[in-house]
């Protein structure tokens, strides 16, 4: 079963809550949050005040994309309020085991990301302590970009090494996935899907995960 997840980096802001109880209704499985710190990624959105202010209002779990510089810093912060899944990004842990053991210490599930020029081999050795990962198929930083290509054959690849190791762990794809490429990223390995402009910017957010949806299940 394949997992839709919305990023709110592009909901309307004001109105937050009614975009995320507007996914919510449409049957989405998680809402990705885009926690970016101006440091690691030329952006800055999301806290984890933010995180408590939506934490109990809606039942759908929360998964952290922190795209921040020294995330060991922060990871108790997000768990706190609220965090379900949390994903670093290896780029920014030079001991990747050790943050990982910090993630699941919280009891919550652990996933790593990669950017698209950073190899899988980078994860190789801690692939069994995952809970998923995160490939990047933009450069992280901002919604609305456009879909790398070769993020598929790299999908393909982390795919083949879960399955030649008989682990069970979730793959997420992240960044320019739209109606009409999703069934590519599902195709070559994607069991989550993180999509934000093609949900929030289209003008029936119920209508588009339906149509997502259709697309994944066909
Ligand atoms: C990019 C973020 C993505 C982004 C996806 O740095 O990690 O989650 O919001 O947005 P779309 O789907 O518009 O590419
Ligand atoms: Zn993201």
């Amino acid at each position: 079963m394949v997992k839709i997840a919305p990023s709110i980096l592009s909901a309307n802001f004001a109105n937050l809550l009614d975009d995320i109880k507007a996914v919510e209704k449409a049957g989405v499985d998680l809402l990705h949050i885009d926690v970016m710190d101006g440091h690691f990624v030329p952006n800055i959105t999301i806290g984890p005040l933010v995180l408590e202010s939506i934490k109990g209002k809606t039942n759908l779990p929360f998964d952290v994309h922190l795209m921040i510089n020294n995330p060991d810093m922060y990871i108790s912060r997000f768990a706190e309020a609220g965090a379900d899944i949390i994903t670093v990004h290896v780029e920014t842990c030079p001991h990747l085991h050790r943050t990982i053991q910090n993630i699941k210490s919280h009891g919550i599930k652990a996933a790593v990301s990669l950017n698209p020029a950073t190899p899988l081999c980078l994860i190789e050795e801690v692939l069994h302590e995952l809970d998923m990962v995160l490939i990047m198929s933009v450069n992280p930083g901002f919604g609305g970009q456009k879909f790398i290509e070769n993020s598929l054959k790299k999908i393909e690849n982390l795919k083949e090494m879960i399955d030649n190791q008989k682990l069970d762990i979730d793959i997420e794809v992240d960044g320019g996935i739209k109606i009409d490429n999703v069934d590519k990223v599902v195709k070559a390995g994607a069991n989550v899907i993180v999509a934000g402009s093609a949900i929030f910017n289209s003008d029936n957010i119920f209508e588009a995960v339906k149509m997502f949806r259709k697309k994944i299940d066909k």
